[in-house]
């Protein structure tokens, strides 16, 4: 039992608890998709997902999109290997397109602390977008603090250490197929 891998205990040993399973991920998204294609109808809108965290959703979520759309990263971070935010975001990879006139979308997994996703709205805001809106596939409504709308959440979370579907524990457990507590 004890060389049993961390993916093995949370998939086959129960050692984790469910918190969003891999079909009510799989509805989430597809409502999500229809949202976006519905009200982007007739915009080449440009998607920009924040990694690490974001490329599992972003995946199942652009391929949820009925539209031309552009995809793009970028690279920030807040935690490190801690379980809890350092209070402080770096840009470590910038996007490479030019946004300026462009209807922008932020893909984030999940907006924690809020710090992330405002910092992102500053940063990208000042470079002249079209539009910018967020999309977040969890949110921890008690604890983030962003004063203005993230316009596509997908599920609100309790403040809990979640992993699974790109989130991390300590860089792995990103490919596990639903979202998890890690107590
Ligand atoms: C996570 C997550 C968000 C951010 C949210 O990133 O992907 O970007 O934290 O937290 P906040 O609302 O408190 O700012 P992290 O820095 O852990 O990097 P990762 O995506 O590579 O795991």
């Amino acid at each position: 039992m004890n060389d049993r891998t961390l993916f093995e205990k949370a998939v086959h040993d129960n050692a984790f608890r469910v918190l969003i399973s891999k079909e009510e991920l799989r509805e989430r998204i597809r409502e999500l998709g229809r949202q976006i294609t519905a009200d982007y109808r007739g915009k080449e809108p440009i998607m920009i997902g924040v990694l690490n965290g974001s490329f599992v959703f972003i995946a199942d979520l652009v391929r949820a999109i009925e539209l031309d759309l552009e995809i793009d990263f970028l690279k920030i971070s807040s935690y490190g290997n801690e379980l809890t935010s350092s209070g402080r975001v770096q840009m470590l990879k910038d996007i490479n397109a030019d946004i300026e006139g462009r209807h922008v979308l932020i893909v984030e997994d999940i907006v924690d602390t809020g710090l992330s996703i405002k910092f992102l709205e500053e940063k990208l805001s000042a470079l002249k977008p079209a539009s910018l809106k967020f999309v977040t596939l969890l949110i921890k409504r008690e604890i983030a603090k962003v004063d203005f709308d993230i316009d596509y959440v997908g599920f609100e979370i309790p403040n809990e250490f979640v992993i699974g579907y790109g989130l991390d524990h300590k860089q792995i457990l990103r490919n596990l197929p639903a979202i998890y507590v890690m107590d």
